[in-house]
């Protein structure tokens, strides 16, 4: 502190400048002053600013004077119109080094132009000390991620994928964000079927006094196990009433029955961490289970309030506007997917004090989070409106469809074995790359590793372009196309970049430090400005949970890229240095995005 009050005036100015955050929002905080002024008895207005619709006009607009005067028409004396508040707003701008001019278009939009050289400024900022001074401010300090969330002993499927990828990048782009993540693997490893399993296992290995891996096999055996012991469920009383017991003693914490739970979950876990461990993502797992003993509890503070109900035998919260309540202990005394999920909200805003607390699943599950959230409303566990923190977001996904237009099944097998598919990703590039001779060009393990980013990052980016909401076709042709949005496409774009950076035979860091941007081409400044608004896109992409923004900003950024490139001559042009630097800006925003998307980078092409 003490240094930092004897720096001199213009280094705080610096300072400033990096510390500022997004255009949008410095430029709100230029309106919030202008609207301070303007309308001084409306002060909790918000700035709405957004970029311009149409580049002609300008960088940005802001579109408060609509809004305004229908509050203060017939009251002010001032104001006969919204284009008079709007003339007001652009008088009443405090004057700023990042505008280059304001303008009135329609009801009162205020449209700016940013200054170029503000822009070339604050990229040159970014390339001096890292993008990680574009992170957006967001007013959350912990986040619970709830994602992946595969069930034991059953079929980890292309939604558990989804989930897995999903969850990953939201994860990512709130920690870049500087918000703490609690990544959390809610498996299913609890509740009435492992009585059944149990049992099962017992009945078939009788001799085994501690139940061992080599009792089931793999995760593929498991599935097999866990239909075999279905069947044997469905078709044996005797049998099932064994079953029902062995829940009991599970519940009840006995060694064996323990034991053989243990081994069960560590068999199916083995399979679904390969399937982390090829796409690099890490979770941490708290299942189901491990809620249990807080299920009392959390039920006990709900009937306190009077949520809880007996209804046809079963104990349940009713909630407005459902038609069926949500069952929070069954018929039969037993607890469920819902007293499970009561209890672990209860833990997360508790005991972990999470602020944001974000599900990932299918759409299918839209209502079982519907009642949920509004159950903990009611017992006023969240605030009754969804824009105070803590809060809680369901974020549905939609289903991975097949080429043939049915959900996505592989030919072989009913089902899909998700590593395979990576697998097959993974080895369709490799392949691709051979047809163009990069085996005699690259190492082996360099193709290998080409062949890897390629494949896995066509997989994430195949599912995060499109609105998570709607259905997706899977399809390796697409996703692996070298044209179009692809993330072929945007690899090897960077790529490209990163080799007109090396063949200019300049050193970056260098250049870095003596070099200046300069936007004077239109082609430089659009894509300077586009750079520039990388982190509002992060920022929009966090709060409305909708990684598909920034893989929109990212193909758009490699075509702004495109315009540039075409239409300026980088290396041998008397602006070399200033274009060299714009090249290495895009790569670092580029490399940027694909780490909050999960893939990774590739260099050469
Ligand atoms: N295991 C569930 C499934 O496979 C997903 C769990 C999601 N998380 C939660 N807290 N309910 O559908």
């Amino acid at each position: 502190l003490d240094f930092r009050a004897n720096t001199s005036s213009l280094t705080n100015m610096a300072n400033d400048q990096r510390m500022a955050g997004s255009p949008r929002q410095q430029l709100a905080k230029l309106f919030e002053e202008s609207l301070r002024l303007t309308i001084p008895e409306e002060l909790d207005i918000d700035p709405a600013i957004a970029p311009c619709q149409n580049p002609k006009f300008g960088d940005y607009q802001c579109n408060n004077a609509m809004g305004l005067w229908s509050k203060v028409k017939g009251k002010s004396t001032q104001f006969k119109n919204p284009q008079q508040i709007g003339q007001a707003i652009k008088a009443n701008l405090p004057s700023s080094e990042m505008l280059d001019g304001s303008s009135i278009a329609g009801p009162g939009f205020v449209n700016v132009k940013l200054s170029g050289q503000w822009i070339a400024k604050s990229i040159q900022n970014m390339l001096m000390d890292g993008i990680e001074t574009w992170a957006p401010k967001l007013s959350v300090k912990r986040a619970v991620v709830d994602f992946s969330s595969p069930n034991i002993a059953k079929e980890m499927h292309v939604g558990h994928l989804r989930s897995t990828i999903i969850g990953d990048t939201l994860a990512r782009m709130l920690e870049y964000s500087n918000v703490e993540v609690l990544r959390r693997n809610h498996v299913g490893d609890w509740g009435t079927q492992f009585g059944m399993l149990i049992e099962f296992l017992f009945e078939k290995f009788p001799s085994l006094e501690v139940v061992n891996d080599q009792a089931i096999g793999d995760l593929e055996d498991m599935l097999a196990f866990y239909k075999a012991s279905k069947l044997r469920f469905d078709s044996d009383p005797d049998f099932k009433e064994r079953a029902q017991r062995a829940v009991v003693s599970l519940q009840a914490g006995e060694e064996k029955y323990r034991k053989a739970w243990a081994e069960i979950c560590k068999i199916s876990r083995t399979g679904y961490e390969k399937v982390y461990e090829h796409l690099g993502v890490e979770l941490e797992e708290k299942g189901e289970s491990f809620y249990n003993p807080y299920i009392p509890n959390a039920l006990e503070l709900l009937n306190k309030k009077g949520l809880i109900e007996e209804s046809e035998g079963a104990r349940v919260i009713f909630i407005e506007g459902k038609k069926i309540p949500l069952i929070v202990v069954k018929r039969d005394g037993g607890y469920n997917y819902a007293s499970t999920d009561l209890a672990a909200l209860w833990y997360r805003l508790n005991e972990e004090k999470a602020e944001w607390i974000i599900y990932v699943t299918d759409v299918g599950q839209r209502e079982h989070f519907e009642m949920l959230f509004a159950a903990a409303k009611r017992a006023g566990w969240l605030p009754a409106d969804d824009k105070t923190y803590p809060k809680a977001s369901h974020v549905g996904f939609g289903l991975v469809l097949g080429e043939d237009g049915k959900r996505f099944r592989t030919r072989s097998t009913e089902t899909v074995k998700l590593v395979d598919l990576l697998i097959e990703a993974k080895s369709r590039c490799k392949t691709a790359l051979i047809e163009r001779g990069k085996d005699k060009e690259w190492t082996g393990e360099e193709l290998d590793k080409t062949a890897e980013a390629v494949g896995y990052g066509a997989v994430k980016y195949a599912d995060l372009k499109n609105n998570r909401t709607t259905n997706y076709t899977f399809s390796f042709d697409q996703m692996l196309n070298d044209k179009g949005n692809t993330a072929v496409y945007l690899l090897y774009a960077h790529a490209r970049i990163c080799s007109i950076i090396r063949k200019s035979g300049k050193d970056i860091e260098e250049l870095k430090k003596v070099g200046k941007i300069d936007l004077a081409h239109p082609d430089e400044r659009v894509l300077g400005l586009h750079l520039l608004q990388f982190a509002e896109v992060v920022e929009d992409s966090c709060t409305n949970l909708l990684p598909n923004g920034l893989c929109e900003y990212l193909y758009n950024l490699s075509e702004d890229f495109t315009g540039f490139y075409t239409n300026c001559q980088v290396v041998g042009s008397a602006e070399e240095t200033s274009r060299l630097l714009l090249c290495e800006a895009t790569a670092v925003v580029m490399r940027k995005c694909f780490h909050l998307l999960g893939i990774t980078p590739v260099y050469k092409i």
